[in-house]
């Protein structure tokens, strides 16, 4: 990653502006993964995901290779939403042709606009994360950042079939500052640690 698409603080992160300005200087088919690949998770994910006709919703899929890799490994229904439309842009271009089954929409993942009970899996790889990046106590979030999360998972339960959704969080964020977000009433909340010497974290929810 080169220094020039850091941002000037952690906030930027949750700024679609940030993000819109770092796609475009990655015009060139970088990619880049957050946290973990697909390599890393392959054998959880098969198990969390038996199906492979599984209708699957990729929450801020950014230019990262997990949807692509997931793809190539059969998971041929997989819808992909960020609301960056240059990052969209580019990821259609690239992948329309090798994987014309696969979606690209521009989409804030707090207002998503597929119909309820429509999706068999939702994955979130560091975007709920980006939208945390606030200023203030990480102990006590601010009340806009414990808003936009909340709303992300009011939609990804939404959309969830209800019974047999499954949500997959992976983030580098421990239990006590995450659970919050992913625990509600009639869903069941599995947590896996991943990593040796850096953690990371699979929190598993079902609706
Ligand atoms: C840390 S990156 C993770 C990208 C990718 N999931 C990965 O694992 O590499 C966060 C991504 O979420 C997107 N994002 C942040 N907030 C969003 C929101 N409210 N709605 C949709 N996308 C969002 C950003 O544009 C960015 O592509």
């Amino acid at each position: 990653m080169g220094l020039d698409i850091l941002p000037q603080s952690n906030e930027e992160y949750g700024t679609k502006e940030y993000w819109d300005k770092r796609y475009e200087k990655e015009s060139d088919g970088t990619t880049f993964d957050w946290f973990k690949s697909y390599d890393d998770v392959a054998d959880m994910f098969r198990e969390l995901i038996p199906d492979k006709a599984s209708r699957i919703l990729m929450l801020g899929c950014g230019n990262s290779r997990l949807s692509e890799q997931m793809y190539d490994d059969g998971y041929k229904n997989i819808v992909n939403v960020d609301y960056s439309s240059v990052v969209i842009q580019q990821m259609k271009e690239r992948h329309s042709e090798p994987r014309p089954e696969m979606e690209w929409h521009e989409m804030d993942v707090r207002a998503l606009s597929f119909g309820s009970d429509t999706f068999d899996v939702a994955i979130d790889k560091g975007t709920m994360d980006a939208m945390m990046t606030s200023k203030g106590d990480v102990w006590d979030p601010p009340q806009e950042v414990v808003e936009n999360c909340t709303k992300e998972v009011d939609e990804v339960i939404r959309v969830l079939r209800k019974g047999k959704g499954t949500f997959i969080y992976l983030t580098f964020g421990q239990p006590h500052f995450r659970r919050r977000y992913v625990t509600r009433p009639g869903t069941t909340l599995e947590i896996k640690e991943l990593g040796e010497a850096f953690h990371y974290y699979l929190y598993i929810m079902r609706v």
